[in-house]
């Protein structure tokens, strides 16, 4: 029996999936093959697309010719999520090994549109370049009394958990699966990295729920994980010690997977956050993290399923004054020495940069450092330190930027991410999915980029334009590309510059306070003073992280001369007269940055407004309304960081402009 497309509740706004998007599909005559249940979702998908638009879809008729378009399971090896596409004498076939595959090959023809019935077209093979395309939830199953229900969460409350329990209702998990799939994502982890006394319980006596929600996600091939407390033994199983060597303890977490999987058949794994920011790990036994992270290897090894474990280990309880102690330095210290470690079912889950997805950092160290560990790379799609979803910033540049880079070795990061491409989701229960409607485009951009890395991010935007706008009009398509595709630029000209980061508001990380964390424990310094400002991170002279990169990167980013401009208050602490390669010192780059930041916002919003009657009214307006507070916010950030190093340093504008 097909299954029937998830219906979105009232009022939600069906994001990259308007039924309009299904146009070119739904009028087709169509034949699916195969059985299965995904086959079941592919042929519900289009059995209303073709129940919308005037086509017919029949399951497993004899071939007659007459068919538009075939999609059916196939013998060839194309893997679990690979098809095959082709177009030849008038019908257009996609045919995939696995239902999954079969999946993505229908969400390929109904982004290539019209496109995909048009002349003849050659057998292309797609295979997703990373096995594992994952989101991670940081949603708390009870409102948290400082973090609020979803940690770093723009978007409302949970897709998952209300009123201190999984949905009873979940249509529009369905159909969030449902958007997942068509952008390629195909994990989730359902609660936060930071597990609460409520959340832990889940891994137990609570299961079921989870069980709900990934029956919920299933049907589009999304899989669940969860994240798990390392004392779990203690505080749910009542044991005396967690110790990741001690038998009983052992014997824990096989019995609790056990039971994981006997509730979850096609359970993904676990999520560890460990000796991370107060939460617990192995550090207290004496253990290395990789005996911590292979117990829970250990225990999930029998049925498949794999350990995430993060790498965000650093010292959150620093003394400002010491000097010797950099938190860029922390993951690579404490897990380089572990290479070869892992066990196979292991996975160490690693920050893009050195510290906490900043609006610009160099790629992490670790990610070219650990060649005989399964690397996962974590990227932030929820906009903690980029507008908080109130500020427009498409980060789909940075990333590319970030799985494009090559370590010493060759490999691109991309390539390094064999453990696959993780992110903080940016979704909760908004109506529109992501607080920002323009935030939508971070959440397909990253599904997209996890399947090719190497995708160009413009042609990603283009089909986030084309799917969520199926009928733009003219003028739309370049209006959306001027106001997101330099947005990320633009939030970093009015922002913490040239890579020193943070100066947010501590806390909640929202809008500017440039001495905010300078004197705090959790290691993130800017030691701005009257002659200068950046931490020096050379071997020479600074805390060595340099170091850490292989060629021909240690070198470049060594020295003050060859170190990137972007980069360059992140590696040097330089004097405001500095020269960048640019021509302009320091000083002067700070001001005219942040006057252009702000000039680009106020164009950006005119760009919108100029869109009114283009976008559909309700849309139109929330943007709008956020523009107000991105700009008001930038002029925060350019008025407080230019005054801030106008004072400092006593250095006037060069072109005389008001500094306050
Ligand atoms: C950041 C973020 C926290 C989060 C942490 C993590 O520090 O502010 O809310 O828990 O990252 O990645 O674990």
């Amino acid at each position: 029996m097909p299954l029937p497309v998830p219906v979105l509740p009232e009022g939600v706004d069906p994001a990259w999936l308007p039924p309009a998007a299904f146009r070119a599909v739904g009028g087709r005559r169509t034949m699916i093959r195969g059985s299965g249940p995904l086959v079941e979702t592919v042929h519900g998908e289009l059995a209303e697309a073709c129940r919308r638009f005037g086509g017919r879809a029949v399951r497993d008729a004899v071939p007659d010719g007459a068919y538009d378009l075939v999609l059916g399971l196939g013998g060839d090896d194309l893997g679990d999520e690979g098809f095959a596409f082709a177009r030849e004498d008038g019908t257009t076939t996609v045919t995939a090994s696995d239902g999954r595959g079969l999946l993505y090959g229908l969400f390929h023809v109904v982004r290539l549109g019209e496109a995909a019935f048009t002349g003849a077209r050659a057998r292309e093979v797609h295979r997703p370049a990373l096995a594992l395309r994952m989101l991670d939830h940081w949603d708390n199953v009870a409102v948290h009394p400082v973090m609020g229900q979803v940690e770093r969460g723009y978007a409302g409350g949970s897709l998952f958990w209300e009123d201190g329990r999984a949905r009873r209702e979940l249509d529009r998990v369905r159909a969030y699966g449902r958007l997942l799939a068509a952008c390629g994502i195909n994990a989730i982890s359902v609660n936060n990295v930071n597990v609460h006394a409520a959340e832990a319980r889940l891994l137990t006596d609570r299961i079921g729920e989870v069980a709900e929600i990934a029956g919920a996600l299933r049907p589009y091939g999304v899989r669940t994980h969860l994240s798990v407390s390392f004392a779990a033994p203690i505080t749910l199983g009542g044991l005396p010690t967690a110790d990741p060597l001690d038998r009983t303890v052992r014997g824990w977490w096989a019995e609790a997977t056990r039971r994981v999987y006997q509730a979850i058949p096609d359970f993904g794994g676990y999520v560890v956050k460990a000796d991370s920011e107060g939460q617990p790990g192995p550090f207290a036994y004496g253990r290395s993290h990789a005996e911590g992270a292979n117990l829970l290897a250990a225990a999930l090894e029998p049925f498949g399923g794999t350990v995430h474990w993060r790498a965000f280990v650093y010292d959150h309880r620093q003394d400002w004054r010491d000097r010797t102690t950099d938190r860029a330095r922390a993951a690579y210290d404490h897990f380089v020495p572990l290479d070869g470690e892992f066990a196979a079912g292991a996975v160490l889950q690693v920050k893009h940069g050195p510290m906490d997805f900043q609006v610009r950092e160099p790629v992490s160290p670790l990610l070219g450092a650990m060649p005989r560990t399964r690397l996962a790379v974590e990227l932030q799609v929820t906009q903690e330190y980029t507008g908080q979803q109130r500020h427009v910033c498409w980060l789909g540049p940075m990333w590319s930027e970030v799985l494009r880079f090559r370590h010493e070795q060759g490999l691109s990061v991309g390539e390094v991410a064999r453990g696959g491409l993780v992110a903080v989701s940016n979704v909760g229960d908004d109506p529109f999915w992501t607080g920002h409607p323009l935030a939508q485009a971070n959440l397909y951009t990253f599904g997209r980029l996890a399947w090719q890395p190497d995708a160009e991010p413009g042609a990603v935007l283009d089909e986030w334009i084309a799917l969520s706008f199926p009928d733009a009009l003219e003028g739309l398509t370049g209006g959306l590309h001027a106001v997101l595709d330099g947005s990320w630029r633009t939030y970093e000209k009015y922002t913490a510059p040239l890579g020193v980061g943070f100066m947010v508001q501590p806390g909640h990380h929202y809008g500017p306070s440039v001495d905010g964390y300078e004197y705090s424990p959790w290691g993130t310094y800017h030691f701005a003073d009257r002659e200068g400002v950046g931490v020096d991170r050379g071997v020479a002279s600074g805390t060595g992280y340099a170091g850490q990169y292989g060629k021909p990167w240690a070198e470049l980013y060594e020295s003050p001369d060859t170190c990137p401009d972007e980069l360059l208050l992140f590696f040097h602490h330089v004097p405001y007269g500095h020269v960048l390669k640019s021509g302009k010192t320091v000083i002067q780059h700070i001001y005219d940055t942040h006057f252009e930041g702000v000039e680009e916002v106020e164009e950006a919003r005119a760009v919108w407004g100029s869109l009114t009657g283009l976008v559909d009214p309700a849309r139109h307006a929330r943007v709008a309304e956020r523009y107000e507070e991105q700009l008001r916010s930038a002029r925060e950030w350019r008025d407080q960081v230019n005054s801030y190093f106008f004072r400092k340093s006593g250095v006037p504008d060069g072109r005389g402009r008001l500094i306050h």
